[in-house]
């Protein structure tokens, strides 16, 4: 989703918020700006739709000598995708400059307030309204004071927000100073030696600073080559927490592969290694999650969790429900985080919450999180995203530690998911009816996962040939039962979302409810028949599918029992305890939708209209 960059220092500041905005193109977006203030108060300004490189271009030729600027990346909410409509926005007297992050609600009643007072506006984008607020405020002196009458002038706009900010200002009247603000969009400080950035991602720093400041929502900054001031939107001055930058975690290069999507597909042994490193108690019969802050004491009287998310870390919640249901038999119920913060359901007062987020500033799942805390629940978090806003406002919770997720197309991510929803469910189980000895079979098999997932990795030659096969389908059908419905779900996810291939998850028997109606020699359907009792019902589900010419990809622990022509084709993973399986039959649907997304010449990194990182409702 948008990205924001801005830069003050020693340094030509046109590179560096090029080289933050390249850095930041992985969370998605549609055009791409910057706006410079050159030390004589001149003001540069290059805006275009298309990629950054696109915008770039035009940069290098001119070759600007300023010091101090914004750039922008812009995911598309209020107007089309024009080089007008792309930001920095200016207000109409030129005076003031803005990048903005999130959605203003009521950007037409302040629109239409300012056109009554002679204010006039080039594009279509609630932004721009913004900009010419903090331009109105700043003509009509209703701030008071001479030194930070630029910082009241934003601060004084604000206050009339609906809705969500990121921002950062610059102005010719002010050639040293950013005021960068936020409500519900992330923004960062980066503290370099004499120079600072701002960001709405850490890896817009690219390595510049050593250390951040996390903005708060309702918080304000104007920052400057070498410090910074913060207050609240109330003007009570704020201390600044200094935090440093972990590089190592931060950094994630290609190397050899094509697509940081695929590197992330086979990074999945790590991720997971990473996730487990440390959470497994001495006597190998149950889980060390320290990070939940809560007392042995406090985790028994739990007697419900809820869990919310979005997206694929919503499907991690399904599964967490299937395994903490089955070994812990503590009920759960999983709702999508922007539901769950309307709907308003009941909850049971010893419920625990749980949000799953892999970037921790998905804004429907921080809502959810936020509404949940004031309601006076426990809120506990599972994110990859080190210092990010819903691992800061929660209660507590458990770090992925997967490394950076590049690829929109979330993968290693999910899986680690999974695996820390099994440690919880291995946690709550021990403390409850799970025995010694089945809770040591169940740390022997997450144990075991690493080995497992090299030897699923290596079914990617036969996948991309499958892939190859069915690369021109049209649609897809995608079948699962009990915790392989949620990777069904799953896999069509993955397949929408990167080869724009129309496809559906159902659980697998649901299928002669409807979806059957879709069977045809052009529909294929992957379907999991893996061991265990419902194996010869899934068996059973893929002979309708046969019987109706459809075909299937069968995704399968047990090849030697699939009998001749019952599957098109046979995708086999290792045999492996159940409580890890789920793990282990996601690797072939993700190979197979980017194996199918390259053999359609898509962008598997960055498709079409997504975002990384969701921070608009
Ligand atoms: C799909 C995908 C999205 C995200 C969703 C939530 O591949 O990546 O569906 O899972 O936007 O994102 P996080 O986990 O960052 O809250």
């Amino acid at each position: 989703m948008c990205g924001i960059i801005g830069y003050i220092g020693g340094k030509q500041a046109a590179p560096v918020l090029i080289d933050g905005l390249k850095r930041m193109e992985y969370r998605g977006y549609d055009s791409a700006g910057i706006a410079l203030i050159n030390d004589d108060g001149k003001v540069d300004l290059r805006k275009r739709k298309g990629r950054v490189s696109v915008m770039a271009s035009e940069i290098e030729a001119d070759r600007f000598p300023a010091h101090m600027g914004i750039g922008h990346t812009r995911w598309a909410t209020h107007g089309g995708v024009t080089d007008a409509n792309a930001h920095p926005h200016t207000s109409s007297c030129g005076r003031f400059i803005m990048v903005h992050n999130g959605i203003i609600e009521n950007y037409e009643n302040m629109r239409s307030f300012l056109a009554g007072k002679g204010y006039t506006f080039s594009s279509e984008t609630d932004s721009e309204a913004l900009v010419n607020l903090i331009s109105y405020h700043y003509d009509e002196r209703t701030v008071d004071g001479a030194a930070d009458r630029f910082m009241e002038s934003v601060r004084k706009a604000l206050l009339h927000v609906e809705g969500t900010y990121g921002i950062a200002v610059i102005s010719p009247l002010y050639p040293n100073e950013i005021i960068v603000a936020r409500k519900g969009s992330p923004l960062l400080i980066g503290i370099g030696n004499g120079e600072r950035l701002v960001a709405s991602d850490v890896s817009g720093f690219a390595g510049r600073a050593q250390n951040v400041i996390y903005l708060e929502d309702g918080q304000l900054a104007c920052v400057k080559k070498d410090f910074c001031d913060i207050i609240t939107n109330g003007k009570q001055e704020v201390e600044c927490v200094i935090k440093e930058i972990d590089w190592e975690l931060e950094t994630a290069e290609l190397g050899s592969y094509r697509h940081f999507m695929q590197k992330e597909i086979f990074e999945q042994r790590k991720a997971i290694e990473n996730a487990i490193r440390g959470r497994i108690s001495d006597d190998m019969s149950t889980a060390i999650l320290s990070g939940l802050n809560m007392s042995a004491n406090e985790l028994r009287q739990i007697d419900r969790i809820l869990f919310c998310a979005c997206g694929t870390a919503w499907h991690a919640c399904l599964v967490a429900e299937y395994l903490i249901e089955k070994y812990a038999r503590i009920p759960v119920e999983v709702e999508y985080a922007s539901e769950f913060r309307y709907s308003n359901p009941p909850l049971d007062k010893n419920t625990l919450v749980f949000v799953i987020s892999q970037s921790g500033e998905t804004i429907d799942t921080l809502e959810a999180l936020r509404e949940a805390k004031r309601k006076g629940f426990k809120t506990l978090a599972i994110t990859n995203v080190v210092g990010s806003t819903i691992a800061r406002e929660s209660d507590g919770g458990l770090y992925q530690y997967s490394g950076k997720e590049v690829g929109v197309a979330s993968t290693k991510a999910f899986t680690s998911q999974i695996v820390i929803c099994l440690l919880i469910a291995l946690y709550f189980g021990r403390m409850r009816d799970l025995s010694f000895s089945d809770g040591r079979e169940i740390v022997e098999a997450i144990k075991s996962l690493p080995d497992l997932i090299d030897e699923t990795l290596k079914q990617a030659p036969k996948v991309e040939q499958i892939a190859k096969k069915y690369a021109k389908y049209p649609d897809f059908l995608f079948l699962g039962r009990l915790e392989e419905y949620p990777i069904a779900l799953e896999g069509a996810l993955k397949l929408k979302e990167i080869s724009y291939i129309h496809a559906e998850g159902y659980p697998a028997a649901e299928m002669k409810h409807g979806p059957i109606a879709l069977v045809c020699p052009e529909c294929p359907t992957v379907i999991f028949a893996n061991s265990g009792e419902i194996f010869h019902k899934v068996i059973s589900n893929a002979k309708e599918i046969g019987a109706r010419n459809g075909p299937v990809i069968m995704i399968t622990d047990s090849p030697e029992s699939i009998d001749e022509g019952l599957a098109d084709d046979i995708i086999a993973i290792p045999k492996s305890h159940s409580s890890v399986r789920t793990v282990l039959s996601t690797i072939p649907i993700q190979m197979l939708a980017y194996y199918i997304a390259v053999a359609r010449g898509c962008d598997v990194d960055k498709p079409r209209n997504l975002a990384k990182s969701v921070t608009v409702e």
